[in-house]
């Protein structure tokens, strides 16, 4: 298969793990007989230092013209305490997910035999966890009118949802289900909110076209709770945007390190496939980054192309990788700890 990818390595420590997915994704590439061309493109605060704003046009045309996107991380310290900058790297990300059309993202939590016991929950409560957040990317509070009122002494959010929005994230969690154990969770905040009685209503009548699939639904806060009691009750959850950016984060640390967890954000054509880690500015050019998230990022983009094969080989790398101790140093637990580089030079000899 020939692949057109557009890399997206951003700030802090984008660059270094994304130059370890390139590594690895060349490797299994070179193996199983694809070819990758890869198209590197400015997005962050590297962009808005470079042309003045986080998600140029000439960015939006490599990644729409492309078969996926792979991104690094966005974000630096310089924007973080100052509310008056005229531009945000973080405002890139969201104008990126919305004119790519990015309405689903893809956060899986799953756990690794090798790290149960780093987790932050007692290994009896993690064992067997294998979830996955369907949250919904593109409307909500995020993208609703937003303003000041009252002489800037009012503020608001407004959180709107269409019916269409809510049945096509719930379409993607309803299949979702039907290939792993048939069980849905809806969270919402039904017992509150407008928008979630609609995403309710609308999951409900759903349920007809998909009988075999055991619908839960459960309010946010919750959800929030039973997540660190038995996260391994659940499968596949679907949530709004501003829940479903509030729990993914709660449940990436179960499997004992934030550098682990991959993600995917799907729209009707190009998808995109990111690491949940962010930009950890002050590992910058350190070379101590855990590149494995990234690395089983660019799996689920082969296994997105349906590689499979390619995907799994480079899944049980990183398994492999785990178990002999090739590790960074947020794993090391005190042992020896390898670079981000050498992570990545031993999973590309190891796929
Ligand atoms: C995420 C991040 C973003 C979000 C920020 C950086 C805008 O937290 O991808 O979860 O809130 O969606
Ligand atoms: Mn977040």
């Amino acid at each position: 298969m020939k692949l057109n990818i557009a890399l997206l390595a951003g700030d802090g420590i984008g660059p270094e793990v994304i130059d370890q997915a390139v590594k690895v994704s060349d490797a299994v590439a070179q193996k199983f007989g694809h070819e990758i061309t890869w198209k590197p493109a400015l997005t962050g605060a590297a962009a808005i230092d470079a042309v003045g704003e986080p998600y140029p046009d000439a960015t939006h045309e490599i990644c729409k013209n492309a078969d996926a996107v792979l991104f690094g991380a966005i974000g630096h310290p310089k924007y973080d305490n100052d509310p008056s900058a005229p531009v945000r790297p973080e405002q890139g990300l969201l104008k990126m997910r919305k004119a790519l059309g990015l309405f689903a993202n893809v956060r899986p939590t799953f756990t690794f035999p090798s790290l149960l016991d780093k987790s932050p929950l007692k290994r009896e409560r993690i064992e067997g966890t294998d979830l996955v957040f369907l949250r919904e990317l593109t409307g909500g509070i995020y993208f609703g009118e937003k303003g000041r009122k009252d002489n800037g002494d009012t503020a608001y959010d407004n959180c709107v949802y269409t019916r269409e929005e809510v049945q096509r994230l719930a379409k993607k969690g309803f299949e979702l289900a039907m290939t792993r154990s048939k069980k849905l969770c809806c969270v919402d905040k039904a017992n509150v909110l407008e928008t979630s009685r609609l995403w309710r209503e609308t999951v409900q009548a759903m349920e007809k076209d998909y009988p075999e699939v055991e619908v839960s639904y459960e309010f946010v806060d919750a959800v929030a709770m039973r997540l660190v009691q038995w996260p391994n009750s659940y499968d596949v959850l679907i949530t709004e945007n501003l829940f479903g950016d509030i729990l993914t984060d709660e449940a990436s640390v179960i499997s004992g390190s934030m550098g682990l967890m991959p993600s995917a954000s799907m729209g009707a054509e190009v998808s995109l496939f990111e690491p949940i880690h962010g930009s950890y500015p002050q590992a910058t050019g350190l070379n101590i980054a855990n590149p494995m998230a990234t690395v089983l990022s660019a799996a689920m983009m082969f296994e997105n192309f349906g590689l499979m094969e390619e995907g799994k080989a480079m899944r049980d790398a990183v398994n492999k990788a785990l178990e002999a101790g090739v590790v960074t140093e947020d794993l090391a637990n005190g042992g020896k700890a390898y670079g981000t580089k050498e992570v990545g030079d031993w999973l590309a000899a190891n796929v």
